[in-house]
């Protein structure tokens, strides 16, 4: 099993990953890194685990669809099985939600559907919840929207800063990312209209 990794960012996401393949909890390989930004930090990360990297910049595209052809391009020469999102800042469109349906996973720092967007830990503090969190969800034509495969609360303390608070949803994310691209790759997601059920996780 093949999986490309998009990122436009720091990576921390794509090193969890990496890591879970390593200690053979992801039984797949990270074939493919696409990224959109050529100053992303985690280009470097790919570099050192020579992982093959995708840079395709929107602005050298004319069009979303000729980008997503680009990257579709990459996707079927790598035999690709799953997509994963891991901080790339952009909505996907038809074309490659259409070639990849249900193939796509994101991971969002918050509680869908509450604090969608790019600054999600932030907006939840300030917004002053008592409770925000991870979710990780099947990526469909909207942002942060497509069906929740799993989710995992982080209290925010009275006491937490913002960067208190980023530390921990982090590292839920770390913990839970591989998890939800295992029961993926198993074929353990089964979709009802929009409900995930995971086959042999306990609920
Ligand atoms: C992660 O916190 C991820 O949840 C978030 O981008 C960060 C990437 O961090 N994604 C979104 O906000 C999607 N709307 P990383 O580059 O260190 O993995």
């Amino acid at each position: 099993m093949n999986i490309a990794i998009f990122a436009s960012g720091r990576g921390t996401n794509f090193s969890a990953v990496l890591r879970a393949v390593k200690r053979g909890i992801i039984k797949a390989k990270v074939s493919l890194l696409v990224c959109d930004n050529p100053k992303a930090p985690v280009l470097n990360k790919a570099k050192l685990a020579k992982v093959k990297i995708a840079l395709i910049k929107r602005e050298d595209c004319v069009s979303k669809k000729e980008f997503e052809q680009k990257i579709i391009a990459f996707l079927k020469a790598g035999s690709i099985d799953l997509i994963v999102l891991a901080g790339f800042m952009r909505i996907l469109g038809s074309e490659l939600v259409r070639e990849y349906r249900n193939r796509i996973l994101n991971i969002h720092p918050a509680l869908l559907p509450s604090f969608k967007g790019v600054s999600a830990i932030k907006d939840a503090f300030l917004y002053g919840v008592k409770i925000t969190g991870v979710t990780v969800h099947l990526v469909d034509e909207e942002m942060d929207h497509g069906p929740i495969i799993m989710q995992k609360e982080v209290r925010i303390e009275q006491k937490d800063t913002l960067e208190k608070l980023e530390a921990r949803i982090h590292k839920v994310e770390h913990r839970i990312y591989p998890q939800a691209i295992k029961l993926a790759l198993e074929g353990r997601l089964r979709l009802i209209g929009r409900k995930v059920l995971l086959k042999g996780v306990p609920s």
